[in-house]
C-alpha cells in the first residue's frame, strides 16, 4: 500500500512511538492524519504545526463509546496504526493484586482488538487498507520483570494473526510490529541499548509499503526473533534471568 496520499489514524499519538509515527507519516505524504490522544490538548502543538493535515480526536482505546465516535467520524481512514499501549513493569507473582495486569490486558489486547473491530468496516469501505498493530518482542517471550505486560502483548500477537486471517477476504493487510527496547517513557527504567522511536516508525511504515506481515525493528528484536525461531526454549531461559527484585 502507498502511504503517499493515504488517510491515517494513530492512537497514542501524543508522545513516544506514536508521535514518531505521526512525524514519519507526514514526511511520507499522507493526505490526512487523525491523531488520537486521551487528552486532546496534548496534541495541540501538532495541530499548530500542521493545520488542515492533522485532525485531533479524543481516544481512550479502553472506552468503547470513544472508539465508536472516532470510527463514525474518521470514515476515510485506510491506514490504522494501533500504537497506544500500557506497561506497568510489574511481575506476575511478585505484584500486589491484579489491577496492573488487568489494565494491560484492557489496553494492549482488548483495546487494540476493539479498534480493529471498529475500523474493519471503515477499511473495507475504503478498499481494504492496512492495520499496523504495535506489539513487542515480548509478544514472543515473557520478560518476568514485565511479566503481565508480556502476557498482554502475547495475547495481542495472537489477536493480530486471527484478525489478519479474518480480514484477508476484504483485502485488509494486518502488520505486526515487534520492537525490542525503544527510547520512550515506557522504557525509561531500562539501562541497555534502545532503538529510536523514529527508526521503529520508519521500519513499520516501510513494511506497509512493502506489504510485509511481521517486522522486528532494531538489532535486539532481530536477534531475539532469529534466536526464537531456532530455539524458543533457549530464549525463554535467557529471559528468565530477569526476575524482579
Ligand atoms: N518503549 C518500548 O520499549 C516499547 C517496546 C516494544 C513495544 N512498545 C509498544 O509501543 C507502543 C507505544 O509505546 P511507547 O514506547 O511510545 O510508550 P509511551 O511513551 O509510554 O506512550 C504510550 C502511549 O500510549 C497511550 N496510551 C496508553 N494507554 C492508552 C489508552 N487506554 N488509550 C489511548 N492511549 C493510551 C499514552 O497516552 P497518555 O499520554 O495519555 O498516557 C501514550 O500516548 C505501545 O504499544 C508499547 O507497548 C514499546
Amino acid at each position: 500500500m502507498k502511504i503517499d496520499n493515504a488517510v491515517a489514524l494513530v492512537s497514542g499519538a501524543n508522545r513516544g512511538i506514536g508521535l514518531a509515527f505521526v512525524e514519519r507519516l507526514i514526511l511520507r505524504g499522507v493526505k490526512k492524519i487523525y491523531v488520537g490522544a486521551r487528552d486532546i490538548s496534548s496534541v495541540n502543538s501538532l495541530l499548530r504545526l500542521h493545520p488542515g493535515l492533522v485532525h485531533p480526536v479524543t481516544l481512550d482505546i479502553t472506552n468503547q463509546n470513544q472508539i465508536d465516535m472516532v470510527a463514525s467520524e474518521a470514515v476515510d481512514v485506510n491506514l490504522l496504526v494501533n500504537n497506544a499501549g500500557a506497561n506497568s513493569n510489574t511481575a506476575l507473582i511478585a505484584m500486589e493484586g491484579l489491577d496492573n495486569a488487568r489494565r494491560e490486558m484492557e489496553t494492549n489486547y482488548f483495546g487494540t482488538l476493539s479498534m480493529c473491530r471498529a475500523f474493519a468496516p471503515v477499511l473495507k469501505n475504503n478498499g481494504g487498507g492496512t492495520i499496523v498493530n504495535v506489539l513487542s518482542i515480548l509478544s514472543l517471550v515473557n520478560l518476568p520483570a514485565s511479566g503481565s505486560y508480556s502476557v498482554s502483548k502475547a495475547a495481542a500477537y495472537s489477536m493480530n494473526q486471527g484478525v489478519r486471517a479474518e480480514l484477508a477476504s476484504q483485502k485488509t493487510t494486518v502488520i505486526g510490529v515487534m520492537p525490542g527496547a525503544v527510547d520512550t517513557d515506557m522504557a525509561k527504567g531500562f539501562e541497555g541499548p534502545k532503538e529510536k522511536p523514529l527508526d521503529v516508525a520508519e521500519v513499520a511504515l516501510q513494511a506497509v509499503e512493502d506489504d510485509l506481515e511481521d517486522v522486528y525493528p532494531g538489532d535486539m528484536a532481530q536477534a531475539v526473533s532469529q534466536g526464537h525461531a531456532q530455539d524458543a526454549k533457549a530464549v525463554e531461559k535467557e529471559f528468565s534471568a530477569y526476575v524482579p527484585g
